[in-house]
């Protein structure tokens, strides 16, 4: 699964450094879900952020919690 997060100033502002954190921390206790994160200049979608993409879904105004959510069904919904 790949993560791409916005690390343009306003969405690192708006939450993605926590939402990086709160990755990083999932990712290093789920060593079996292959994750990659990847880290992306700014997307121009500032106003909605913070903006991450997972596996190329644009996700935006989400925090730490709900991106683990979004990530944990995404992977339930794998076959
Ligand atoms: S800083 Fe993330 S969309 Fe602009």
């Amino acid at each position: 699964m790949k993560i791409e997060l916005c690390m343009g100033s306003s969405c690192f502002a708006r939450g993605n450094a926590a939402v990086l954190e709160a990755l990083e921390l999932y990712a290093s206790q789920h060593e079996d879900c292959e994750i990659v994160l990847a880290g992306h200049l700014c997307l121009r979608e500032c106003s909605k952020g913070p903006n991450i993409r997972i596996d190329g879904e644009l996700c935006q105004g989400l925090g730490p919690r709900e991106v683990i959510s979004r990530l944990k069904q995404l992977q339930e919904s794998k076959p």
